[in-house]
């Protein structure tokens, strides 16, 4: 459906065209001014040094120009040249009820849909998720969310952190406390044990044990490298090994972020993009772009516009070994081959930044993506804690996700028990279900670059611009609709009327907004403006809602209108949060 911007922007041209005025003056936004009006033309204030005339005189001369308007049903001039408008009660009612008959609400499918890959998650094997990778998780999986919904492709990739030292380190660990096992031995040439020699558990706590013991011991260190080396030139008992950590690793990781009602359809990682790097090695060189320096292999990628230094971009130590940057470097490589992406959108900490304008300048130098595709990076701040710190645990540890999922759950779940006589166990259930709501909305609310600070208190209030509002608000909705429907009436095939007063036209003016919020929220990659929609709209629905009987209204056709609006307010509500990835519970 035409967004009703649009509908009216294009009568507001016609008006402008009439009067002899450019319509490029024609643009119309929402009032800034609600109290005054609901949409507003600032356009006469412009067009006056165009035409060396008053804007008052302008904005009368457009004014005149509109005749039968179907749209308005209130259009003022106001000093020194605004335009005011109103929508026609009729016009608005109309665009609802022919929103509620439309399959996706009114939004429309992209007409070019577009192949895009987002790389989010970015956990790391083998070491706990922690509320580093949470950001990375919500703001990724709503961004895919949206993305689908508005029609395009979207292949959401967790890029898991599998190569490097920290396998090594696992290793030699391993052989340190259980040196009986047959993976050590280079000449054994059986059958490697199907169950992995250690649980999810024991490999969390293996893992930082054997760091932190590494920066003690220079020895242990070298024998962790030279295990991590073995273990990438095939040594088969060492790949047998990594097996079981991945093995372990992923269906661990699978589990938290079913958790977090996150999933992912690729599970690449980093080793999968190692085959990738002597080839792309050799074309860098071959181009001339690549050359020694110190003994290591870089690319130049500063440019002559930069206002802040851009280092050259490592390609291989001078020990031979790939980096970081390689391995995101030919995984760009891997992904063009495989899918010829359209867009890879990156969802990683804005301290990696620079990270990514290297890796993207030199993808482009060498010709790794072609002009058509796109490379975004979306950098997000830092969960604080109410000390503005990145966020602890009470002992000052960093914080498991698992754990604070638990915390809010169990905050919850407290809540929920104080504020009715339910069954446990339902209260159990529901908490789960309001707790994902409180961490990722308390989190997708802000924009995504910004640091914010995670309050437990506030984001587990029922009251204020916080998830479980949102929930609240749905809930109070269902339930008016069971009501209704328990007195033997059907929610189908009920027509929305004209609003009977104020605060039912506010609701529908929101209600009328989502097509518009919901394209320009993914053209923008924000998600927090989700978000803002919804507070709008619950706070809309909210204010009709006190304002009005609507179960023991006796105009049965009144009755049934208000049902139809509210059926609406509660699919687009659950459509939005359906995108920012949490769900509504049935009673709350
Ligand atoms: N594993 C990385 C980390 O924990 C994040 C990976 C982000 N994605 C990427 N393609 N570099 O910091």
């Amino acid at each position: 459906m035409q967004k009703i911007l649009n509908l009216i922007t294009e009568e507001m041209i016609q008006a402008f065209q009439k009067a002899g005025y450019d319509e490029k003056f024609a643009k119309v936004t929402l009032s800034n001014r609600p109290d005054l009006c609901e949409y507003q033309c600032n356009g006469a204030m412009a067009a006056a040094k165009t035409y060396k005339k008053a804007p008052i005189m302008i904005a009368n001369a457009v004014v005149e120009a509109f005749s039968g308007s179907e749209i308005f049903s209130d259009i003022q001039v106001v000093n020194p040249g605004f335009i005011n408008l109103k929508l026609n009660p009729e016009f608005l009612a109309a665009y609802l009820d022919k929103m509620q008959a439309d399959e996706n609400l009114s939004v429309e499918k992209a007409k070019e849909p577009k192949k895009i890959i987002i790389d989010y998650g970015g956990p790391n094997v083998a070491k706990p998720l922690h509320v580093g990778h949470l950001r990375s998780a919500i703001i990724g999986e709503s961004i895919k969310r949206m993305g689908r919904f508005l029609g395009h492709e979207v292949i959401g990739d967790v890029h898991l952190g599998d190569w490097g030292l920290q396998m090594g380190l696992i290793i030699v660990e391993l052989k340190k406390r259980k040196p009986e096992l047959v993976y050590f031995d280079e000449s054994y040439t059986g059958e490697y044990p199907k169950v992995a020699p250690f649980t999810i558990s024991e490999l969390e706590e293996i893992y930082p044990a054997a760091s932190a013991y590494s920066k003690e011991h220079p020895e242990y260190k070298e024998a962790a490298m030279q295990a991590t080396y073995l273990l990438q030139h095939g040594h088969r008992g060492y790949q047998a090994i990594l097996k079981h950590i991945m093995e372990v690793s992923v269906t661990d990781l699978k589990r938290n972020y079913a958790n977090l009602n996150v999933s992912f359809d690729l599970w690449k990682g980093e080793s999968d993009a190692q085959p990738y790097i002597p080839g792309m090695v050799e074309k860098m060189k071959e181009q001339g772009l690549a050359y020694e320096d110190q003994g290591a292999l870089v690319v130049d990628v500063k440019e002559e516009t930069d206002t802040k230094e851009v280092p050259p971009c490592m390609i291989l130590k001078s020990d031979g070994a790939s980096l970081y940057t390689t391995t995101d470097l030919a995984t760009i490589v891997q992904r063009m081959e495989d899918y010829h992406p359209d867009e890879i959108l990156y969802v990683v900490d804005k301290r990696q930044e620079m990270h990514f304008i290297q890796v993207f300048r030199c993808a482009r130098k060498a010709g790794i993506v072609d002009e058509n595709t796109k490379l975004s990076f979306l950098g997000f701040g830092t969960m604080n804690g109410k000390d503005g710190k990145p966020f602890k645990t009470r002992e000052g540890g960093v914080m498991r996700l698992e754990n604070l999922i638990r915390d809010i759950d169990e905050e919850m779940y407290h809540k929920i028990m104080d504020n009715h006589e339910i069954d446990p166990e339902e209260a159990r259930a529901t908490a789960k279900i309001v707790g994902l709501s409180a961490i990722k909305y308390g989190d997708l609310s802000n924009q995504a670059s910004k640091d914010y600070v995670f309050d437990l208190d506030r984001f587990t209030s029922f009251e204020g611009n916080t998830g479980p509002y949102i929930l609240y608000t749905i809930v109070r909705i269902k339930s008016i609709l069971n009501k209704y429907q328990q007195a033997g009436n059907s929610l189908e095939g009920i027509s929305i009327h004209k609003a009977a007063n104020d605060s039912e036209k506010a609701l529908m003016l929101e209600v009328s907004r989502f097509n518009s919020v919901m394209e320009n929220a993914f053209e923008e990659i924000a998600p927090h403006k989700i978000c803002s929609y919804i507070y709008d709209l619950a706070n809309a629905f909210n204010r009709f809602y006190h304002e009005t009987k609507i179960l023991s209204e006796e105009n049965e056709e009144q009755k049934a209108s208000w049902i139809a609006l509210l059926r609406l307010t509660r699919d687009v509500l659950e459509k939005c949060i359906d995108v920012l990835g949490f769900s509504a519970p049935e009673r709350m």
